[in-house]
């Protein structure tokens, strides 16, 4: 799959969704290379942690799409020759520190009707391809980052 493909998808998705009061702005890395994966359950990874940006966000602003290789790369105690980084990157308020360490537990959620899935089933997907799903976040600045092996 191609990792650029599938996040333009996303951003068509996102946009119309927040009927244009969310913008994406990518920095891609053009030389990543296509890689063995899934890609609509690629898809519904960076879809579930976009959505829950532009949620955050309050139907404002702009999300950032980053891609990066990595090389040398050490995943779940295995070494990688490649992995792709994949960073969504927020404005919003942040996560609530209280729920910030169990953040990829299911049913942990700060909204009224989230059913707290989202996260829990975006990183069990990541799992099963040899990835993982890190995330970083301060008021002003929250950084989910998917991470997957590239071999192949
Ligand atoms: N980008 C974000 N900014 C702030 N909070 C977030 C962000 N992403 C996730 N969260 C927090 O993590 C919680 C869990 O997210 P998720 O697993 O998708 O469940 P849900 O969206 O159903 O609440 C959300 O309720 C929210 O509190
Ligand atoms: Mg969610």
């Amino acid at each position: 799959m191609n990792i650029h493909e599938v996040l333009e998808r996303v951003k068509q998705l996102i946009e119309v969704e927040s009927e244009g009061a969310v913008s994406v702005v990518r920095n891609y890395d053009p030389s990543l290379p296509e890689f063995n994966a899934d890609p609509d359950q690629i898809t519904q990874i960076i879809l579930n942690i976009s959505r829950n940006a532009v949620q955050a966000l309050q139907g404002q602003g702009g999300i950032t799409f980053k891609t990066r290789a990595k090389r040398q790369y050490t995943l779940g105690g295995q070494r990688h020759k490649l992995v792709c980084a994949v960073d969504i990157i927020d404005p919003g308020p942040g996560i609530p520190p209280d729920i910030l360490p169990q953040l990829f537990l299911p049913m942990v959620s700060s909204r009224a009707k989230g059913a707290g899935l989202g996260l829990a089933i975006a990183q069990m997907i990541a799992n099963r391809h040899g990835g993982l799903i890190q995330c970083q976040s301060e008021p002003g600045n929250t950084c989910f980052t998917l991470l997957l092996p590239m071999e192949g």
